[in-house]
């Protein structure tokens, strides 16, 4: 199967299903010419990557989260490596009411929860969900910090609480600098927002201005937290290994705990504080030309934000059938499917949705869904062999995702082994994400490179429903417990390399 991590140490794995290369397969539903196959084969080969490759993109990414935590070499570092003030996770002992806020995507959430101590589970009470209008992500910041607050005072309004002024945890899924637990400056906007006025600026100031505007409800203290934090805080609630959390959801990302010694950008040296690593822009420095192929170069040039996010427009659910869209053109163009036709609705962007991938790689019902969807939602001429084709494009793509997720994982997972200097790491990851959840195969394939890439640490994953809403207010709760903070250092400007940079790791 090509969802194998390659053995073969050069070359690039063949592009082929198992059933694909099954000679003695009596289905007599697809009979692709071994000409076409081999064809089909050749043009994808670019998106198969090899372990040698997966493990050249493991040791970037190693010397780029160095060069994230360095205070000279932070400023250029295309993965940022930003420090977010949460530095434990929960022992038990959190307790209290919290609401929590959750903006990421293009829904909009709102908790209020009860963690309940000793417990070893959070009790989610009450949550609604608003969604955020297309022209709101792309107009001005005030009216959508305005819309949130909004939807705040409906919430409490319908719980009776807006006479109480509780402590919130704020989801914001987006890489910002944070200057303490409460305060957070949005670097850049992805994963299709693009409000005006909002980079640069503290969000938790532009939410407490919004409330402010209102003036019916206030609120307490606001904890800020990226959803792979909430993620591995909520799984922290139920695994007290959990020291990791990963999103392959929308847009992709993972934090982990930090020595913070390493952290050089924060005062102190003792204990340790969970980074947000922001890998999303890995690739931004040009360092994964050599795997990029002219579809992932194209649909970074047709997005929103061209030239960031490199990493994260080859792995998540907002790319992904983007990608597999213009694979298919392309293939249609050098008439290896469906007769040479497109179709108008095909030619149509993001008219291919990330979830056909999965549904098309189901075992059982998977080319029986390809035959509806190229058909009926996207008005080709597909035959049984353009299915299966079809689903080998998907198994593909998919594959090279979690392939490179699964070697991003495996180098934090090796650096916090490093760290400790342990000769063995057992850690518990914290996972959501629907590309994640609802692929058939994909937490396979990204394990199994996990496993290969990082054979020294013992790795569980621990799915969250919910993390960076419950996760949120988790946080809140570990951050009164704790109740210390530090400063974020001025970073100084450097062309000078940094002792850090040369740090070496065993493997
Ligand atoms: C954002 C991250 C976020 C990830 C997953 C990325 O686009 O930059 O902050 O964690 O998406 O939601």
């Amino acid at each position: 199967m090509s969802s194998e991590v390659s053995n073969g140490d050069t070359d690039a794995p063949r592009a082929k299903r198992a059933k694909l290369e099954d000679e003695d397969d009596d289905s007599d539903e697809a009979a692709i010419s071994p000409a076409t196959m081999s064809k089909v084969e050749d043009f994808l080969l670019p998106f198969q990557l090899s372990l040698e490759k997966l493990r050249e993109v493991s040791s970037k990414l190693r010397k780029d989260l160095i060069r994230g935590l360095g205070k000279h070499t932070h400023r250029r570092a295309p993965v940022k490596m930003l420090p977010t003030f949460v530095r434990d996770t929960p022992d038990g002992t959190e307790k209290g009411d919290f609401l929590a806020l959750d903006l990421g995507g293009t829904n909009f959430r709102v908790l209020h929860v009860c963690v309940e101590e000793n417990l070893q589970k959070v009790l989610k009470n009450d949550s609604q969900v608003c969604a955020i209008p297309q022209e709101m992500m792309q107009g001005p910041g005030e009216e959508l910090f305005d819309h949130i607050a909004a939807c705040l005072a409906e919430f409490l309004e319908s719980l009776e609480l807006k006479d109480k002024i509780l402590p919130l945890g704020f989801t914001f899924s987006f890489p910002c600098e944070q200057k303490d637990i409460d305060k957070s400056i949005l670097i850049r906007w992805t994963k299709g927002f693009a409000c005006s006025g909002v980079e640069g600026q503290d969000v938790v100031l532009m939410l407490r201005e919004a409330i402010k505007r209102r003036g019916d409800y206030d609120i307490g203290s606001i904890a800020m937290v990226n959803d792979t934090v909430g993620t591995m805080m909520n799984c922290g609630y139920q695994d007290q290994s959990c020291e990791i959390g990963l999103i392959i959801g929308t847009g992709t990302n993972a934090c982990y705990m930090e020595e913070m010694r390493n952290v050089k950008r924060v005062e102190g040296d003792e204990g340790r504080m969970c980074i947000n690593t922001e890998w999303g822009g890995f690739g931004d420095d040009g360092s994964l030309r050599d795997i990029q192929t002219e579809f992932d170069v194209e649909v970074d040039r047709t997005s929103i934000n061209p030239g960031v996010h490199t990493f994260e427009k080859m792995i998540s659910g907002m790319y992904l059938g983007e990608v597999a869209r213009l694979v298919l053109i392309e293939m249609a163009k050098k008439n290896l499917v469906f007769g040479g036709e497109t179709s108008e609705a095909l030619l149509t962007p993001d008219s291919f949705e990330t979830r056909f991938i999965s549904e098309i790689e189901e075992e059982d019902t998977g080319l029986e869904r390809a035959q509806l969807i190229l058909t009926e939602d996207l008005g080709l001429p597909a035959g049984p062999d353009d299915c299966e084709i079809v689903r080998l494009v998907c198994d593909i793509l998919s594959t090279r995702s979690a392939q490179l997720c699964g070697a991003a994982l495996a180098t934090i997972a090796n650096r916090i082994r490093n760290n400790r200097g342990l000769s063995h790491l057992t850690t518990t990851v914290g996972v959501d994400g629907t590309v994640y959840t609802k692929h058939p195969h994909y937490s396979d394939r990204l394990e199994e490179t996990v496993k290969t890439l990082a054979p020294k640490c013992d790795i569980k994953f621990l799915v969250t429903d919910d993390g960076s809403g419950k996760g949120a207010a988790m946080v809140t709760a570990v951050a009164q417990r704790l109740a210390i903070h530090s400063k974020l250092l001025e970073d100084s400007d450097g062309d000078e390399e940094e002792d850090e940079e040369d740090e070496e790791e065993e493997d």
